[in-house]
């Protein structure tokens, strides 16, 4: 990458090649509540895309995609309350429903959700700026994940279709769901966050009630309708607007069993503490994190340099999973840092449709603004930019800045920069690292680089109780979804991947009786005359 100026330049309307273009203005006024899609009449909230338009001038401003409802809190209780109405104290249609019942609403709402893929790709590119091939990505991921979470259903559902025999007691023990669910996805994720602890949540009996994402909400808009016709009334409702509106009140009614959410600590504090009953809320949450990376003096620098490079800056640095800081050992630091610099300036930046394009505009508002300032202060305190055009912007579009050498007095070493910015702290004691991990408030990964087994093995040890993966000459990452994803501190609660999602939204429920003539005969007669959809030993195929 030479200088920004050189390499970039929005584009204008009539430059939008077919395979990008969107009908635009989206109007979205609907809103999906006990079954129905309602119409929004109050006010609405412009959406602005990150890819600005250049007019005849040359001058580029943010575009105008659509607007979407602004609900107050009246509304966002309606849908509470439909939630509340379908859960009906777990005696609802959907809590009660056999296991292969509801499996077929979810098969029925993939195959309406797959029709609508290049619809949300589209809607992906525009509003968070995420690469064609990545907003394919994230959504046949979420595609798969639905259908590996159908098929672990079906695993935990054989496993728990018989009883179990102890110290002469007979017991059916079966994952009971917990009530009614509040998701909240990230908007670097908006579909695949939101949609991974949405679907197994549902898929167990919970009812929900989802907000998406501050950005990246019209793609929700053509699954709503999908929502409505494949689940009951009740079981899916949608909420848009301001979370102080509208999601405080359904906190502080104690009516929500579960937050889902992904996101701040800050945020996900403030939640918490609203609801009235703390002992009842269950959270399942994915919150900030700072992954390191700790380059030993022995590591094949070319791997450390490709995998710290797709582990830093893929999607701009916009992952929770993302390495933010660089710990190289001062050995091999300066060729580190020199072939880094090299690679980062080979990355492509363009905007989402673009072939091979890696750097792409950034959706947050204000977001270059934030990051010059985190360069700014590294560059204060006797750090440099050691890539050619690192930290230049335009827009919304930021070059990413490859930042060495970083040092605890700046705010780069500490804060999560969430952004394509990549500081690089020289070490002399590999021990230096491991003390930043420990004293960290974030515990969520780490990637260790080295070509000796006795190194990495000293490092492995102390750090498996300060983070929950680390990872040995790979970057970080959350795949593959079968893996559990999750942090310690600050960086998470409870645990997600396909299977362990199916646990966190549920809690184990048996029926337990003393082995008496009285109780088998029983126990028969409900089973074999199928009267109770939980003491049952159906079998799905
Ligand atoms: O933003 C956090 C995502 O869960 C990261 O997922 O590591 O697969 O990109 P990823």
């Amino acid at each position: 990458m030479s200088h920004l100026r050189d390499s970039f330049r929005f584009p204008r309307a009539d430059e939008i090649p077919e395979r990008a273009q969107l009908a635009f203005p989206i109007e979205q006024r609907e809103y999906l509540i006990d079954g129905v899609l309602r119409r929004w009449d109050g006010q609405q909230e412009d959406v602005l895309s990150p890819i600005y338009l250049r007019d005849a001038e040359g001058a580029a401003t943010p575009t105008r995609i659509g607007s979407i409802p602004s609900l107050d809190g009246d509304a966002a209780m309606s849908a509470l309350s439909a939630a509340v109405s379908a859960w009906d104290s777990g005696r609802g249609e959907w809590p009660t429903m056999p296991i292969g019942e509801r499996l077929a609403c979810l098969e029925r709402f993939t195959h309406a959700m797959v029709d609508e893929r290049e619809r949300v790709v589209r809607l992906l590119m525009w509003e968070i700026g995420k690469s064609r091939k990545d907003s394919e990505k994230e959504f046949d991921r979420t595609v798969e994940y639905i259908r590996d979470t159908i098929d672990a259903v079906k695993t935990l559902d054989r496993a728990s279709s018989r009883f179990e025999v102890a110290s002469g007691i007979f017991a059916q023990i079966r994952r009971a769901p917990l009530g009614v669910v509040l998701c909240m996805g990230p908007f670097n994720y908006p579909l695949n966050e939101t949609f991974t602890t949405l679907i197994p949540a549902l898929v167990m009996g919970n009812v929900v009630v989802f907000k998406p994402p501050k950005l990246g909400v019209l793609l929700f808009g053509p699954l709503l309708a999908a929502f409505g016709d494949a689940f009951p009334a009740g079981v899916v409702n949608t909420v848009y607007g301001d979370g102080k509106t509208i999601i405080s009140p359904l906190m502080r009614s104690g009516e929500i069993d579960v937050l889902a959410f992904i996101g701040t600590s800050r945020v996900a504090d403030i939640l918490k503490a609203q609801h009235p009953k703390p002992h009842q809320l269950r959270c399942v949450l994915g919150l900030d994190a700072k992954n390191p990376a700790i380059v030993l003096g022995d590591a094949d620098v070319e791997l450390a340099v490709n995998e710290c490079l797709l582990g830093s800056l893929s999607f701009n640095g916009q992952r929770c999973t993302a390495l933010k800081l660089l710990f190289v050992h001062e050995s091999i630091a300066e060729a580190f840092v020199a072939r880094f610099a090299a690679a980062v300036a080979e990355r492509r930046v363009g905007l989402p449709w673009d072939d091979g394009v890696a750097v792409t505009p950034l959706p947050e508002p204000g977001k270059t603004a934030r990051l010059r300032a985190l360069v700014d202060d590294a560059l204060s305190k006797g750090a440099r930019i050691v890539n050619e055009g690192g930290g230049e912007s335009d827009g919304s579009v930021f070059a990413p800045a490859v930042v060495f050498p970083v040092t605890p007095e700046m705010a780069l070493y500490h804060e999560e920069q969430f952004g394509p910015i990549v500081p690089i702290v020289p070490f002399a004691d590999p021990d230096e690292p491991v003390r930043y991990v420990v004293g960290s408030q974030y515990g969520q990964q780490a990637s260790l680089f080295s070509s000796d087994p006795e190194k990495l093995a000293h490092l492995i040890d102390p750090l498996v109780n300060q983070v929950c993966r680390l990872n040995i000459n790979s970057q970080c990452q959350r795949g593959p979804d079968t893996f559990p994803f999750t942090g310690r501190k600050s960086s998470a609660e409870g645990t997600l991947s396909v299977s362990d999602a199916l646990r966190v939204f549920t809690i184990r429920t048996l029926v337990a009786a003393k082995d008496n003539e009285l109780n088998r005969s029983l126990l028969r007669s409900i089973t074999r005359e199928h009267r109770s959809s939980f003491l049952s030993t159906d079998f799905i195929f």
